[in-house]
């Protein structure tokens, strides 16, 4: 079962208005993590690497852990690149096993946007992968990628007709919302989440989910956002528990790392959980 497409984990989800956690994971503890949450939540999951996850890892070595990791288990999972403005690294990390990628040309103009996403599509279609599309950078910077600007909006005919004609599998809009921790409420632009579903009918992809309420999440769920982007909240809930836990270490003189690294699971799988469950996709593993 493990390793599904996209579009099937995302067709579901958008059909019973659940959303999916695409979960940015970073080595083979959070890797691991973030599949056990899923597993105790009986749910689908989505597991993203950046661009610079990628290249620190090392493509094959990286697949290499999520295959051993992801042999075993019992639910759907998805293995996704997250914002990639490189041809180059959609290439190889489509040859190298990841069923799944965000082509991020939103710096390019839409018309060229349009003409290489087309492309990427074409090109994933033939690894049996599917491609999430974007026009508009979500604001903050996210492992290197984007800018803390807020973006320009493009309107929705073009959007629309950017989903149309590129065939992409999902989009990801900008809605007022932001990579990173919120630093004020976002405001967020509900109404053209479900204009945009209307107008194509294929499921949104939720970026900025870390600092996003229940209420909030629930909602855009409900009007289409079948994939729900949370990395900051990995990163942080991996890192503050390391922290917590080597201050204790130091105070204690005890350095054991099989011990920081139980502790640091713990967290990421109740923060994998906690989402899982908000976004309503605990019991739909299939
Ligand atoms: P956060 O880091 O705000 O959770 O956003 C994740 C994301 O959208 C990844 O593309």
């Amino acid at each position: 079962m493990p390793v599904v497409p996209l579009k099937e984990v995302l067709d579901r989800a958008f059909a019973e208005r659940y959303g999916v956690a695409a979960i940015n994971v970073v080595n083979d503890l959070t890797i691991e993590a973030v599949l056990a949450a899923a597993v105790e939540e009986d749910s689908p999951v989505i597991l993203q690497t950046s661009v610079k996850t990628v290249r620190s890892y090392g493509r094959d070595q990286l697949h290499g852990v999520f295959r051993s990791l992801v042999r075993d288990v019992p639910v759907p999972v998805v293995l996704h690149l997250d914002h990639c403005p490189e041809r180059s690294v959609i290439t190889d990390c489509l040859e190298g096993g990841w069923n799944s990628v965000l082509f991020d040309a939103h710096e390019l103009d839409v018309a060229e946007n349009l003409r290489q996403t087309t492309e990427v599509v074409a090109e994933a279609r033939r690894h049996g992968a599917h491609v999430e599309g974007e026009i508009e950078g979500i604001q903050g910077v996210e492992d290197g990628v984007g800018s803390d600007d807020a973006p320009a909006v493009q309107s929705l005919e073009v959007a629309v007709d950017f989903i149309r004609r590129t065939g992409v599998d999902c989009f990801a809009p900008a809605i007022g919302n932001a990579h990173g921790q919120y630093t004020a409420a976002p405001r967020l632009d509900h109404q053209r989440v479900s204009d945009l579903v209307e107008a194509t009918g294929i499921p949104m992809a939720l970026h900025g989910g870390t600092g996003l309420s229940a209420e909030q999440f629930r909602d855009l769920v409900a009007r289409g956002c079948a994939k729900v982007n949370i990395s900051t909240a990995l990163k942080e809930s991996f890192m503050r528990s390391g922290l917590e836990f080597l201050r204790q270490a130091e105070e204690k003189g005890k350095w054991d790392p099989p011990s920081l690294f139980r502790h640091q699971r713990a967290a990421v799988v109740e923060m994998a959980r906690e989402h899982i469950r908000i976004f309503g996709s605990a019991g739909r593993a299939w």
